[in-house]
């Protein structure tokens, strides 16, 4: 349950036009709620087969020999299909989002358990899935690599050896900062401090898993491919390229999905195969991946490990930071991530502080895992990037002597800074990070919990520990100057139609995975043409049917598509101006606009609606203008936009059993200008749940031979209502000086911002017995361990 702030934004619309800072309910849960949604696997097309994938049971084998005969000679099977059979098409390897090549179907190894080996086509789902059993594969097993520590050693075994010139299981390497002025400022330091920390592998693990229907028709050519796609545009040109497809004869739909998280950005194997299959087969194919699968082989996020540092001089204020990052890629180097980023966005690692001087070395090492690396609800490593910052600030607070609080408020950039230009040269737009600080302390009275924790343990036994992070976040890719994914630069697009009766359809070039893109993106134009927002539909996810965009993921729909709605919304208020003029025979200058209407200056009984105006676009236009009231913007962003806030966590720790439990979470959140609050605040509540989720119980392990443990939701634990703390909510707001409507995007912010709070929590509650480091998943038997031997300073 949350807290609700009131609003601070001042309402411009109506309830009955519903534009901005209005908590519409959201028009799409009519359907979700009711069993009513349309995804993948809810689609019958006449004819369709069904596709199951085998998968290598093994991390690391050479292939000796496939035999499918078994299994082609189960009745009910159509196809079975090998690499080898993809190799006859040029389609056994394919590019992946980073540049790198993926193997879609294994000819010549498995590198990774989960990977993709064969696949069977049948009449039906259960034939095709029992029929790979009959699949024979003799594998000749190679050394497994399960982190990236082994990858690196001298005689490891080399994992892409298919690759030309790859000759260590080095994936890439990258540096960004100034390395002199840092060793500078770190040979000049009163202070050091040092952490070196990991962030677990997990996974997004979105309720509905991977699927595509592939529909290829054999007379036409026309691939109608539905799939499970963040970015059905990026994925039609990347078809195109792979498969050697016309553009203009792929259509992608990607229609309701059950979540994404990051997930469904990836181009898998079984998308390809299933198309190819259709392709050859001349009907249509379907594969719906299960939960195991979903787990075992599609993207995962995080497994990095960081060794970061943070120079003080002698009045605490931090003077340089350091960073060495070492990550497992996986098999493939699959993630998306701008070209210039190998690192992705880790540039953030500077976080909210105000310091002159930053170097961040970057290593990417194959494994024999599946492909990671994904931006989880995240802006391509920014949650690693803000983990490291806060859980370093709230050390060197501890190692100074200071409360964390002050020494975030010391060392914060201040509001008259901005736009502020970071050590490792990003332009931060806007913040107040002080404000958003100070409410959260006020919100959960913060002196009141020093105070609490001052007395020693409770009578219960329980430690109180207060944890903070204050996050900067960076979001809404591009510009394109800097910012493409596989050479695709990063802009989006915004189409809008106002028909003759005033009512509007908009065509988005992202795509939502239940962010509520349907009911805010309508508010935007509720608010720029008084348009009714129950007037407008918005329609995403159809390739053929919306204007060109990158898609959704990285909190980027809207600090791009939706500042491309507002701006083609504005556009067309610009003609409707002129329509106005000429409807009521008055100067476009004497013309003054209310949210839905034009009236003449002085003589407000002289005005027309904006529905009035809609039907003159058709019926009644002035001598020489083109009709209708429609048009299409692509927008290019000047620059990123950069939410924040600062997030506190009472937690109560039990040093018998290791136990903690949440007392308090306080979350104020600045994502500038709300179009839905309520919306906000739903996209806030997940994203603590997955960042209290990662704290404390989620991890993707495997044991040496590479093996995948915890496949599966008992193992890989989703929080339910149950173990979920109450979040209390609150808001500061600071618009995007650079947006047309002052919005920063807040998809990701709470899973970025929230897990360094809740594990400082725990570490400040273990501050008596000297703790300064657990890894997370901060589990009971590792705060248990950390305080065993150690007696409490004040015993
Ligand atoms: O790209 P994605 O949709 O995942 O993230 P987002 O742009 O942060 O938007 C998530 C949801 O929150 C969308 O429905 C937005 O319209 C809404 N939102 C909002 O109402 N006000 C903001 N300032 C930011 C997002």
């Amino acid at each position: 349950m949350t807290t609700v702030e009131p609003q601070s934004k001042l309402l411009a619309t109506s309830p009955e036009i519903c534009g901005l800072g209005h908590s519409r309910r959201r028009i799409e849960d009519d359907r979700f709620i009711q069993g009513g949604g349309n995804y993948i696997d809810d689609i019958v097309l006449p004819g369709m087969l069904h596709m199951a994938i085998l998968r290598s049971p093994v991390a690391h084998a050479r292939i000796v020999s496939i035999d499918t005969s078994e299994a082609e000679a189960v009745e009910g099977v159509v196809a079975v299909v090998t690499g080898e059979l993809m190799a006859q098409h040029n389609l056994a390897w394919m590019p992946t989002l980073s540049g790198d090549t993926q193997a879609v179907l294994a000819t010549d190894k498995v590198r990774y358990q989960g990977q993709e080996v064969a696949a069977v086509i049948a009449t039906d789902p259960y034939i095709a899935r029992d029929a790979l059993a009959g699949i024979v594969v003799d594998y000749e097993d190679l050394p497994a690599i399960v982190n990236p520590q082994q990858g690196l050693a001298a005689d490891a075994v080399l994992i892409r050896d298919e690759k030309e010139g790859q000759t260590d299981n080095v994936a890439y390497e990258w540096e960004t900062g100034d390395a002199a002025a840092t060793d500078r400022a770190f040979a000049e330091a009163a202070n050091v401090v040092e952490l070196s920390t990991f962030y677990p592998r997990s996974h997004p693990s979105p309720l509905e898993p991977c699927g595509a229907l592939a529909d290829v028709n054999p007379v036409t050519g026309k691939a109608t491919i539905y799939l499970t796609s963040q970015a059905p545009h990026a994925h039609r040109t990347l078809f195109a390229l792979v498969a050697g497809l016309p553009e203009q004869n792929i259509r992608i739909i990607s229609p309701d999905l059950g979540g994404g998280f990051g997930n469904k950005v990836p181009i898998y194997p079984g998308y390809v195969v299933a198309t190819a299959a259709s392709l050859l087969i001349g009907k249509p194919v379907k594969w719906i991946e299960s939960r195991s699968e979903n787990l075992i082989s599609t993207g995962f996020a995080r497994d990095y490990y960081m060794k970061g540092s943070l120079a003080l001089d002698a009045d605490n204020r931090i003077t340089a930071m350091r960073a060495e990052l070492l990550s497992d890629q996986g098999a493939f180097f699959a993630d998306a991530q701008p070209t210039r980023f190998r690192a992705g966005l880790f540039h953030i690692c500077t976080g909210s502080y105000d310091f002159p001087a930053a170097y961040v070395k970057a290593k990417g090492v194959f494994t024999n895992k599946a492909p990671g690396g994904v931006a989880y609800r995240c802006s391509f490593r920014v949650t690693e990037a803000s983990y490291l910052i806060e859980r370093l600030v709230e050390n060197a607070a501890n190692q100074v002597g200071m409360d964390p609080a002050e020494f975030r408020k010391l060392n914060f950039i201040k509001a008259d800074q901005f736009p502020y230009r970071s050590a490792t040269g990003f332009l931060y737009d806007s913040g107040d990070y002080h404000g958003a600080m100070d409410k959260a302390l006020q919100m959960v009275d913060y002196d009141h919990w020093r105070a609490e924790q001052a007395k020693g343990p409770r009578a219960d036994g329980k430690l109180i520990g207060i944890g903070l992070a204050s996050f900067t976040e960076v979001v809404g890719a591009g510009n394109s100057r800097e910012y493409d994914i596989a050479g695709l630069k990063m802009f989006d697009s915004a189409e809008l139609r106002v028909h003759p009766t005033g009512k509007a359809i908009l065509k988005l070039g992202v795509k939502s995975q239940g962010q509520g893109h349907e009911t805010t993106f309508a508010q935007i134009v509720a608010e720029e043409l008084g348009i009714p927002a129950s007037d407008v539909i918005v329609v995403e996810g159809d390739t053929d049917n919306t204007p060109y965009g990158l898609g959704t993921y990285a909190s980027r729909s809207t600090p791009v598509a939706g500042a491309a709605t507002a701006v083609i919304a504005r556009k067309l208020r610009d003609k409707a101006r002129s329509l106005a003029a000429h409807l009521l025979e008055a100067s476009e200058d004497d013309l003054e606009w209310e949210p839905g209407k034009f009236s003449v200056a002085g003589a407000p009984d002289r005005s027309v609606t904006i529905q009035d105006i809609a039907f003159a676009a058709y019926t009644n236009m002035p001598d020489g203008m083109e009709p209708g009231l429609e048009g299409v913007h692509y927008y290019d962003p000047p620059n990123m936009t950069f939410p924040f806030g600062t997030y506190v966590v009472v937690v109560a720790v039990d040093p018998e059993t290791g136990v903690w439990n949440v007392e308090r979470m306080v979350a104020v959140d600045d994502c500038g200008v709300r179009i839905n609050p309520m919306v906000v605040e739903g996209q806030i509540t997940g994203g603590l749940t997955e960042g209290f989720a990662m704290s404390n119980m989620q991890w993707i392990t495997f044991d040496d031979d590479g093996n995948c443990i915890g496949a599966n939701f008992t193992d890989y634990l989703v929080p339910t209502a149950w173990e979920t703390p109450r979040f209390e909510l609150g808001e500061t707001v600071t618009p995007s000086p650079h947006h047309p409507i002052g919005a920063k995007g807040v998809g990701e912010s709470a899973t970025v911002g929230s897990p360094a709070a809740f594990v400082n929590a725990v570490l400040d509650a273990l501050k008596p017995y000297g703790v300064t480091n657990i890894d997370m998943p901060v589990l009971p038997h590792r705060v248990w361990e950390a305080v065993q031997g150690a007696a409490p300073a004040n015993a």
